[in-house]
């Protein structure tokens, strides 16, 4: 029997401890802090968390004015969870929310997760850390 996945879009009640411990453990770590996970989170303009039972086992995330421009990050699926439709559904949750507005995203692998989504290539990424990666007030223990 296949696994119930359950995706959700409300904050309140996730564990961001243990959102940043199965990230390390799957190796999609990108060094923040549970604090700065949440604050990215709850700082974006809709996110998704797919959950199998209790457990964290997606996340995808979107930046958005609300009118014309959406950038889509933190795009993870638990590796023994993928290949089911998992990151698709998040995405789609999200893409769903963005009528109207020009999306764009970083990929370097899975293209085809996005081009079966209507996504097409449009280059130039270009890209740029301000002074040291993370290191900001985001760091302060007050979410
Ligand atoms: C990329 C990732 C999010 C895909 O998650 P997923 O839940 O397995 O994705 P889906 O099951 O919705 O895949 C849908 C389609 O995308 C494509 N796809 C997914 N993963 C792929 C991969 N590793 N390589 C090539 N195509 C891939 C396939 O066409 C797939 O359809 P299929 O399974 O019928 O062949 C997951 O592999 C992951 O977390 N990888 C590590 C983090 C990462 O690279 N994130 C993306 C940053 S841009």
């Amino acid at each position: 029997m296949t696994e119930e996945i359950q995706y959700k879009s409300d904050l309140k009640n996730v564990d961001w401890q243990e959102m940043k411990q199965i990230l390390e453990i799957d190796r999609f770590d990108n060094g923040r802090t549970p604090q700065q996970l949440q604050k990215s989170f709850e700082n974006s303009y809709a996110s998704v968390i797919a959950y199998a039972g209790s457990n964290i086992i997606g996340t995808a995330r979107v930046l958005s004015d609300g009118v014309c421009n959406g950038y889509i990050v933190d795009v993870w699926t638990l590796t023994q969870y993928r290949r089911q439709g998992i990151a698709s559904n998040m995405l789609k949750i999200l893409i769903e929310q963005l009528e109207g507005q020009h999306i764009y995203l970083f990929a370097d692998e899975a293209i085809d997760l996005y081009t079966k989504l209507g996504f097409k290539p449009q280059p130039t990424g270009l890209g740029k850390v301000v002074g040291e990666w993370l290191q900001n007030d985001s760091l302060d223990s007050s979410v």
